[in-house]
């Protein structure tokens, strides 16, 4: 028998709450959030954002880690105890796709290393820049930043960073909880430091408080258009790492009588506080320097950010460092859950060496992730897809997260909400808590969850398929690819799902 202890577990509830928040503060928080608030309305994102957390997120976020705390098992497993083959198929499919956001999520990773190497070397030197970088020219390189980030795309290094952040990753994990709670023990409270750091930098600057107003500024156009609140649902679920099958596990790995309402509420106001100092951080500093927020948010994390921190008035270098150190870190500690809940997934199932698990997993995803770092040049107008690995970053990103997690959510209320029965999952929660969750979170997670993710879903969802999202590129030779994209991640993942759901059987049921 596979026993508990060979699962592992945490040393403490203190770690749990470290993995957790570590697995959901990420990227996610420190820049797609400014700049998705930015392009979804400023203050008016708040309503779709607080809706996002409050009746979507933090429901959810019991749910799965009550799914874990009472079955024991990683998601597939614990899905296939609840609702049959159909939920396992689900656990899967989640898995699958979120290793598709893996492969990038890493690939932007290893650029953030490069910028953090590059912060004591050229990036923040001040002689003139002459980069050779594919031969683009000046006016093609706004700032300094995007010389350097383009010259280190152009120059095969971030193939070298590739391996060296999956290598960590797979150090990190190579003994599960046990080796991750040891790394988030360190990662997590430096995070908070260093962005305490970078706040009280932003804030103290002259004029910093005022662009924190910017970030409040409501404008309501855009709140009656669905992608907004699609937009802000998909933010919710990718930064609290929901609809990942990762927190399902991390809960596995808790003795059975946590208090799983307590603890959803830890992270995800954890995460959202953070989040909360990034977007003032990040925001005072670039209206200091009256720099424009971009929607990309790639061009928030390597060019604005950078920018703003270019002109600070001293320590250039450090801060500049500080603030890639942060992103690899708060990164790492998300990647690395990830590549555990496919990890112990597959020791679940198929009761393999974990060695040999952990390498499959990374295996699989680091060609994936150097697929997205190929430094060809495929459109020269460069708006912001330069290259051929950020204009994969950008497919797979738009697929992978703005439809796969939402669409797990969605199948994962389905299936626990009426084939299985959310209220006796919810019976089970409360008798471990303080807190008592009552007949609303039942219709919450049948009803009112599944028509708040639906209606963006078909309404955007029918006038992407019909267009398939590629028409905005300027791809000329390459229009194929948004197609092709499209295909091997809807394929890719449907048909391994279907593998893994059909390969091998649990040892009960
Ligand atoms: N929650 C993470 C973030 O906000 C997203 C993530 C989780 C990415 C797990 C990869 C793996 O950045």
């Amino acid at each position: 028998m596979s026993g508990q202890k060979s699962r592992g577990s945490w040393r403490s509830q203190i770690g749990f709450i470290f993995a957790a928040s570590g697995s959901a503060i990420g990227l996610g928080n420190i820049v797609f959030f400014g700049s998705n608030a930015y392009r979804f309305g400023g203050g008016a994102f708040y309503l779709p954002y607080l809706t996002a957390l409050f009746v979507i997120g933090i429901p959810l976020m019991i749910m799965e880690f009550g799914l874990g705390s009472i079955t024991g098992r990683s998601f597939p497993e614990a899905m296939h105890r609840l609702a049959g083959k159909s939920g396992q198929f689900v656990g899967w499919w989640a898995l699958l796709n979120a290793a598709f956001i893996a492969m990038y999520y890493v690939t932007i990773l290893a650029w953030v290393t490069g910028m953090m190497i590059g912060s004591f070397g050229e990036l923040f030197a001040t002689s003139a820049f002459s980069l050779p970088a594919f031969g683009l020219s000046s006016e093609q390189l706004p700032s300094r930043a995007h010389a350097f980030f383009f010259d280190m795309l152009s120059s095969w290094q971030t193939v070298a960073f590739v391996f060296i952040v999956w290598g960590l990753n797979i150090y990190l994990v190579r003994r599960g909880a046990e080796t991750i709670e040891r790394a988030v023990r360190v990662f997590v409270p430096l995070m908070w430091a260093f962005m305490i750091v970078l706040i009280i930098r932003g804030v103290t600057l002259p004029n910093g408080f005022h662009g924190i107003l910017k970030l409040f500024t409501p404008d309501f156009d855009g709140i009656s258009n669905f992608q907004v609140w699609q937009g802000a649902f998909s933010q919710m679920f990718f930064s609290l790492t929901l609809g990942f099958g990762v927190m399902t596990t991390y809960a596995s790995y808790l003795p059975k009588e946590a208090d799983q309402i307590n603890n959803s509420l830890m992270v995800s106001f954890m995460n959202c506080g953070f989040e909360f100092i990034a977007g003032l951080a990040i925001f005072s500093l670039l209206f200091v320097f009256s720099l424009t927020p971009t929607a990309s948010t790639l061009s928030m994390t390597f060019f604005v950010v950078p920018a703003g921190i270019a002109q600070l008035p001293a320590l250039v270098q450090a801060f500049g460092f500080l603030f890639f150190l942060l992103l690899l870190l708060a990164g790492l500690s998300s990647s690395i859950s990830l590549v555990e809940g496919f990890v112990s997934a597959l020791l679940d199932k198929f009761r393999m060496n974990r060695a040999r698990a952990v390498l499959y997993v990374s295996g699989a995803c680091i060609l994936g992730s150097l697929a997205c770092a190929l430094p060809k040049v495929i459109d020269a107008g460069l708006n912001s897809n330069g290259t051929l690995g950020l204009t994969l970053v950008d497919l797979i990103d738009h697929w992978a997260f703005s439809y796969g997690l939402i669409i797990v959510g969605l199948a994962e209320c389905i299936l626990i909400g009426w084939v299985f029965g959310v209220s006796k999952l919810r019976e089970a929660i409360n008798a471990h808590s303080k807190f008592r969750l009552g007949v609303w979170f039942d219709w919450l997670i049948k009803l009112v969850i599944p028509i708040l993710i639906l209606l963006p879903l078909v309404s955007n969802g029918f006038a992407e398929l019909s267009g398939l999202y590629g028409s905005s590129y300027q791809l000329g030779e390459w229009s194929w690819l948004p197609v092709s994209v499209f295909s091997v991640w809807i394929i890719g993942t449907l048909t391994l799902a279907a593998v893994f759901t059909f390969k091998g059987h649990y040892l009960q049921g």
